[in-house]
């Protein structure tokens, strides 16, 4: 029978379909798929074979519409998942941009408070930020029962209870860098102590359990509280500009004598009053002052022929200042949005 012929050849033709892109897919469907497509034209006359010859018909004929059908969708997924072939890229287009990375803020503040100290002759100390009592607090003339020993600002690893051992401790200032220097020579010493260090404080925008700081310095021979004085207002006019000033107010710490904290004329409002400087004008960056001649001592310097100063500062407050940063969190977050921000830094 033709019409049985046919169909068995358009089967053989379906297997060998081809197409290449959406567009001669399309054309296939068409040429057998649509209504006056090549099968369709064999349903028409299905209606006029003999009826004992429907059964056996009619089912080949379903069974070619079916492989057709199944045929082209297969052709049109292998087309949708190929990838782009070489005619369709663009070989010379150009490519996509590849993320450099960046330095982290306090990477580049920390860096930038060292370049301006080292054109001024200090040079960099490092030390352990695991470290013992003695280090952190006794050398630096910490009276044994000080506050700061205490377990509400200090980290402890291990800690002896007969007092026998020294205790060890996360540091909660480089000054312990400064006594380990000290410790081991004689001056001139001119360094600085960047590095992190770690109080047990409750985690908000304003404080944070670790942070980082520099601190700095200089034990010699007739060293005065102006050449201090002088040198933090060189670092100041390095660090926020040339129209920067400072001011130095009284205070304490165990281990100079006497001791002062530094502003300086706020940068944001230049001095007038705003809502970062609580309408005073100043901002407080830095602890200073002479070193105590008992820390001195301790450290086996002669405190009758040389003095010095010391100076410690968080590198986390200046860069606050420099890029006004409000939240403290931000620094360890990692949040890609906030460190791409300092790409071209
Ligand atoms: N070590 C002090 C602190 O951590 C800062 C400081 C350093 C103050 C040197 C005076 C002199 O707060």
């Amino acid at each position: 029978m033709a019409l049985k012929q046919r169909i068995q050849e358009l089967l053989s033709e379906v297997d060998r379909f081809k197409a290449d892109s959406q567009e001669e897919i399309e054309a296939l469907r068409i040429k057998y798929l649509s209504k006056k497509g090549d099968i369709s034209v064999l349903f028409d006359e299905f209606r006029t074979i003999a009826k004992e010859d429907k059964r056996e018909v009619g089912q080949l004929l379903n069974q070619l519409k079916a492989a057709a059908q199944e045929r082209i969708e297969t052709l049109r997924q292998s087309i949708d998942s190929k990838p782009v072939d070489a005619q369709t890229t663009d070989l010379t287009r150009t490519a996509d941009p590849i993320g450099l990375g960046t330095r982290h803020p306090l990477s580049l503040v920390r860096q930038e408070i060292i370049d301006i100290f080292s054109r001024i002759g200090f040079s960099v100390a490092e030390g352990p930020e695991i470290e013992d009592d003695e280090h952190v607090f006794t050398l630096l003339n910490f009276p044994p029962e000080h506050p700061a020993r205490d377990m509400q600002d200090t980290f402890f690893v291990s800690r002896d209870p007969n007092r026998v051992a020294r205790d060890v401790l996360l540091r909660t200032h480089t000054s312990s860098v400064q006594t380990r220097v000290m410790l081991s020579q004689q001056p001139p010493i001119r360094i600085l102590s960047p590095g992190r260090v770690y109080r047990n404080e409750a985690i908000s925008a304003r404080a944070h359990c670790f942070f980082h700081q520099v601190e700095g310095l200089y034990i010699d021979r007739n060293v005065s509280f102006a050449d201090l004085r002088q040198t933090l207002l060189y670092f100041a006019k390095e660090m926020f500009g040339e129209d920067t000033q400072i001011r130095l107010r009284p205070s304490y710490f165990p281990f100079t004598e006497p001791s002062a904290e530094m502003d300086i004329s706020c940068n944001i409002c230049g001095g007038s009053g705003c809502g970062f400087c609580k309408h005073t004008g100043w901002v407080e960056i830095l602890g200073c002052g002479m070193v105590d001649p008992n820390v001195l001592e301790a450290c086996g310097i002669d405190s009758k022929e040389y003095t010095g100063y010391a100076f410690g500062m968080g590198v986390e407050r200046i860069t606050n200042l420099k890029y006004r940063v409000k939240d403290l969190r931000m620094f360890s977050e990692n949040d890609v949005r906030f460190l791409r921000q300092f790409e071209s830094c």
